[in-house]
């Protein structure tokens, strides 16, 4: 898919729109902004249009909206651009006019962020200042709008064997990616309380799903196992992490937006506890059950629990993340609808029947990055 640096997809930005709402969606490409974006065309009432802005990192694979590209022609946009870049962030905001942000754009891995932090600064922090600097220029006292950062449990730092984050829990991150998320989350805030920005706020859990790029760790074992390389466990693999699937975050999200208070984060979890060696193993049984190892040839005779390989620990590892997320319950309805089985089953089917987008984001550059920075 051809796009040019700032500019619009050809063939995109002379349709007039029935309804003129705009959100100008950041990181719309990445994994859960890709969601995000196909569950409000796809599943929600909004008839306007989306305006995704994304810099098409490493992560950023347009792939993960090709359908949507084809079927919404008009009420989705994709703009090539840095929301580090104030003239075009400011462009955007001139000919779009958007009445609501949502800002998914990040860099995202943590053990990236302990390799190379610098670019976890200019994105999440520089990035979150220039889209909340645009907004309130452009917006100007405006009520009738809003901007929702999406954030993370990570901000919280690490949980002994109990208790949940809560809201109210003191930010304490430790590593180079939850500080910088820690900064952005406090930029929001204040531009909330300062300037009066209607600013909504959602810090969640690990997500997994469809179009999860394969360095985190349920895509990598999926697509490890199924090629009978090694599955990597860090440690002593007891690190407890809550998931979420995408699609629920993606329900909350729509929620927050559309029925949040205004200067509120509300945690979303869900309800999913489980140490990383036991989510490896629930992999291994989900693949025996759809794709045999029997019948897999790269196995060479292996089970896929075979593969699991403890590894050196991560730097700074958290412990334990949980989340409690009776507030949104409380307060929006809202409650995870799948259990962390039947998301998961979805997802290695998922991963099974789309082996053309495996094949191609496997040949992109996160090859040579493991290349070059995996000693492991
Ligand atoms: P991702 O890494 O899959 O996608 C990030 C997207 O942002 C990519 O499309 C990338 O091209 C784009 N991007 C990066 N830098 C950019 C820049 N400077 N300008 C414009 N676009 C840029 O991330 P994800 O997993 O989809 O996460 C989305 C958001 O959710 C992030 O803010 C992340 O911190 C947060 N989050 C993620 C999880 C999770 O489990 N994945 C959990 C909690 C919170
Ligand atoms: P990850 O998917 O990187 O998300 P996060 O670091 O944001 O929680 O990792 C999830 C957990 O799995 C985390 O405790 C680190 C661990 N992990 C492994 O054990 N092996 C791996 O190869 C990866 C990528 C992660």
């Amino acid at each position: 898919m051809a796009s040019i640096s700032g500019k619009l997809q050809p063939g995109t930005e002379k349709i007039k729109m029935k309804n003129p709402s705009t959100i100008l969606v950041t990181g719309g490409v990445g994994f859960i902004g890709s969601n995000f974006i196909r569950y409000v065309l796809e599943k929600t009432a909004f008839k306007g249009r989306i305006v995704n802005l994304d810099k098409l990192t490493y992560a950023g694979n347009p792939e993960n909206l090709a359908d949507v590209q084809k079927k919404y022609k008009g009420r989705y946009v994709l703009v090539k651009g840095d929301i580090c870049d104030f003239k075009l962030v400011g462009r955007l905001f001139k000919k779009y006019s958007p009445g609501i942000v949502t800002h998914f754009a990040a860099e995202s891995h943590v053990d990236r962020s302990i390799f190379g932090p610098k670019d976890f600064i200019e994105t999440n922090i520089h990035g979150t200042f220039s889209l909340l600097e645009t907004a309130r220029q452009a917006w100007a006292g405006r009520k009738d709008v809003r901007f929702h950062h999406v954030s993370t449990d990570e901000v919280y730092g690490s949980l002994g064997r109990t208790g949940k984050f809560k809201e109210t829990t003191p930010y304490d991150p430790r590593s180079p990616y939850s500080a910088s998320k820690a900064s952005s989350d406090h930029l929001v805030m204040a531009y909330h309380h300062t300037y009066g920005l209607p600013v909504t706020m959602s810090n969640c859990s690990n997500n997994y799903g469809p179009y999860h790029f394969p360095e985190k760790l349920i895509p990598l074992v999926i697509l490890n196992a199924l090629e009978g390389k090694p599955l990597p466990v860090y440690g002593d693999g007891m690190q407890v992490r809550d998931w979420l699937y995408v699609e629920d975050h993606c329900a909350a999200i729509w929620r927050v937006i559309n029925k949040g208070r205004v200067g509120q984060t509300y945690n979303v979890g869900g309800n999913s506890e489980m140490a990383n060696i036991n989510v490896v193993k629930n992999i291994c049984a989900a693949l025996e059950k759809y794709r045999p190892s029997c019948c897999n040839v790269d196995l060479k005779g292996k089970k896929y629990l075979d593969l699991v390989t403890y590894v050196k620990d991560r730097p700074g590892h958290d412990r334990r993340y949980a989340i409690d997320f009776s507030k949104i319950r409380r307060e929006l309805g809202w409650k995870p609808s799948v259990t962390f089985k039947q998301g998961l089953e979805r997802t290695v089917r998922w991963y099974l029947d789309n082996s053309a987008w495996v094949r191609d984001v496997k040949t992109g550059a996160y090859r040579g990055w493991l290349k070059k920075n995996y000693t492991r």
